[in-house]
């Protein structure tokens, strides 16, 4: 009887079922925020030095993300390609993350020291030169604009707000450490150190 009840009044069965959704939401995704694995930084982690974050801020100007993931999922197929897969607790100095869901090219999670520096130069100055059936686009812009470190402190002192412990040192230290360097060495530093520490683990 109350069954034929819901079934034939819609806002009632529209709110239970609402009702039913959201309970299993949260109890799906309330315990993320408390349990320590997902908030926890993995052992070893390091707040992205000051060359570095102005390199990540570069990927993201440039696009990078649109094209290359930043997450490796836990099925064969791609941790026999890429390496170990991503963990929630590499990511929790990230803001924002760069997990990309779109992967024209190949994810880069653990792409850190996998090619030498000059390989990125030559790659990142023109692909086709050493892939040569590659689509990426070229980024020559990136060996002339010198990085500027004006702001690179005030980024720390915002991460630092929501949890990433630069020191005081660090952010006072963070004009002088980018100053006078390329675009293109920001960005490679920052590409080296993604997934190293998990390089050694399959
Ligand atoms: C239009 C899509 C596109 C964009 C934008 C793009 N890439 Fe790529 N990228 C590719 C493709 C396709 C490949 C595979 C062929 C190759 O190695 O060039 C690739 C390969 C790479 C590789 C080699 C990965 C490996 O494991 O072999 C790196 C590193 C890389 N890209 C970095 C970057 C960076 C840094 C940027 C931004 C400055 C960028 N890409 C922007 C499409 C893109």
């Amino acid at each position: 009887m109350k069954h034929d009840f819901v079934e034939k009044n819609i806002a009632v069965m529209v709110l239970l079922t609402i009702v039913a959704i959201s309970f299993g939401g949260l109890v799906e995704i309330v315990p993320l925020f408390f349990i320590e694995e997902t908030t926890e930084p993995v052992e070893g982690l390091m707040p992205l030095t000051a060359t570095q974050l102005e390199g990540r801020d570069i990927y993201i100007r440039e696009g990078c993300v649109g094209c290359h993931s930043q997450m490796i999922r836990p099925l064969r197929s791609e941790t026999e390609r890429y390496g170990h897969y991503s963990v929630a607790g590499e990511f929790v100095y990230d803001h924002p993350f760069l997990w990309g869901s779109k992967r024209t090219g190949p994810d880069l999670a653990r792409v850190g020291a996998r090619y030498s520096d000059d390989w990125h130069r030559a790659h990142l100055m023109d692909p086709r030169s050493v892939v040569p059936e590659s689509n990426m686009p070229a980024f020559p812009w990136l060996f002339e604009n010198t990085v500027d470190g004006s702001m690179t402190g005030k980024k720390m002192a915002a991460l630092r707000m929501v949890g990433v412990p630069y020191t005081d040192e660090d952010i006072a230290a963070a004009a002088e450490a980018v100053e006078g360097k390329t675009e293109i060495e920001a960005l490679i530093s920052y590409l080296q150190q993604l997934g190293t520490l998990f390089k050694h683990k399959r």
